[in-house]
């Protein structure tokens, strides 16, 4: 008895962890959070006017991330991202004995029950930024961060099952970015086709996306090509902001960042298009 009643907790934990994190399942109150004074952002200089012709369309599932779910409009320019009210478990998590442990312990416990407010100012604060000082790198056309009457707009979206929904965005925080090409797709393309001049060309184009970021002080601890880079009318932008951050240092001293962001782009470039001639 006593054994039952020690391993309750335990048994309650898990029972909230798949019933929160777990599931594809799209139900929009969830995304529909309000904006709760601790992590409500204020955005200088918002440009609204997309926002009427983007958001009359109807939106369609494009894929999720830990952050967020994507969304993609009818006539493909646009990609409308919520906020996850929690981090999502990925569907075989329980595959891995690892992610078993980690729902266990104190650090999963805290941030994704006690913290969540935290994690959306950080991502809120990135995002401010980004639309700040990284508008045309970063594709953002519009961030719904704080409450705004000018966003009383109602969108249907598609979820991942088929099934529609009704979103009132004058509730819900969101994105709205230009749909891009995820940058190593685009790559491909070019190489596949065998276009290396232009090839060549987009390899700069992203270097110089880099150069800029780090002349404003801001970098990126890993730069995935595969999914949070794109490309959009042959210009790179960075799909997903969710971990940059700004330190004044780079300002002074950006050499060392520099040369780790281009020495690991290279390596990624070499094992993949290594035969296309694209060695400098
Ligand atoms: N602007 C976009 N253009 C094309 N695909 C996108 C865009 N934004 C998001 N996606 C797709 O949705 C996924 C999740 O979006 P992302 O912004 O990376 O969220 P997260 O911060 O949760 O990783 C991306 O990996 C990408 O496949
Ligand atoms: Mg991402």
């Amino acid at each position: 008895m006593l054994f039952f009643f020690l391993l309750l907790p335990i048994f309650f934990h898990l029972g909230c962890v798949i019933y929160f994190h777990f599931g594809e399942t799209f139900k929009p109150r969830q995304f529909e959070h309000g904006f709760k004074k601790s992590y409500s952002t204020v955005v200088a200089g918002l440009d609204y006017s997309q926002l009427d012709s983007a958001l009359c369309q109807r939106f369609t599932y494009l894929g999720r991330g830990l952050q967020m779910t994507a969304f993609i409009s009818e006539d493909g320019n646009y990609v409308l991202k919520f906020f996850h009210p929690r981090i999502p478990l990925k569907s075989n998590w329980y595959l891995n004995w690892k992610n078993w442990k980690r729902t266990y312990s104190l650090k999963w416990i805290s941030t994704n029950w006690f913290q969540t407010g935290r994690r959306l100012e950080k991502m809120f604060n990135r995002l401010k930024i980004a639309y700040s000082v990284l508008r045309d790198e970063t594709g953002l056309v519009f961030i719904h961060l704080a409450p705004s009457d000018r966003v009383n707009h109602f969108v249907h979206v598609i979820d991942k099952q088929g099934k529609a929904h009704l979103m009132n965005l004058n509730q819900t925080p969101f994105v709205l970015q230009k749909k891009a090409m995820i940058a190593s797709d685009y790559l491909d393309q070019l190489a596949n086709e065998n276009r290396v001049d232009e090839l060549k060309e987009a390899i700069t184009l992203i270097e110089q996306l880099f150069a800029k970021r780090l002349k404003l002080g801001i970098t990126d601890p890993n730069q995935n090509m595969d999914i949070n880079y794109g490309f959009v009318d042959g210009r790179p932008i960075q799909i997903d902001v969710g971990r940059i951050r700004s330190e004044p240092i780079l300002l002074i001293e950006p050499e060392e960042e520099q040369k780790r962001i281009l020495d690991n782009f290279h390596k990624w470039l070499s094992n993949r298009y290594s035969a296309k001639g694209l060695e400098k």
